[in-house]
């Protein structure tokens, strides 16, 4: 809601929350975007190791004064990205579009705000 807000769209604004997502295909005119693909049976411990791939390469290119953007919705186009780019094997799980945030853009101001711990997790004695 917040980032929607930032963006003036409204909440049943569906025309301009299509026209959003049609920005995020265009990597929300960032200059590169990495793919991360699964390889192997493409099970949940694979999985597992793309998102901790994903979180290191997140904080590598933050440490490099790089801004990230993962999008989920890039997955859902494994087949142009595949063929674009010749890939033939793997699963598509996540693109991250990076490059230099505009800083001036009112949505790079929206700072998603962390879930209370108690929300995230169970701790058992
Ligand atoms: C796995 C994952 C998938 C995401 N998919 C999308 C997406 O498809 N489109 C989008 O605009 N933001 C997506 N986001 C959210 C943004 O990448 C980003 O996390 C959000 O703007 C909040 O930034 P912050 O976590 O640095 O505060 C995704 C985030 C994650 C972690």
């Amino acid at each position: 809601m917040e980032l929607y807000g930032a963006l003036g769209i409204g909440r049943d604004d569906r025309a301009a929350r299509a026209a959003y997502d049609v920005e995020g295909l265009g990597f929300y005119g960032a200059p590169h975007v990495a793919f991360l693909f699964v390889g192997g049976d493409g099970g949940a411990r694979l999985a597992a190791d793309v998102g901790a791939y994903m979180q290191t390469l997140l904080l590598a290119m933050t440490a490099y004064g790089v801004n990230g953007c993962p999008q989920g919705l890039l997955s859902f186009y494994a087949d142009t990205v595949r063929a674009e780019l010749g890939v033939t094997g793997g699963r598509l799980l996540v693109g991250i579009s990076f490059g230099h945030a505009d800083e001036a853009a009112p949505v790079n101001r929206v700072t998603t705000k962390r879930a209370p711990l108690e929300s995230t997790t169970t701790f058992h004695a």
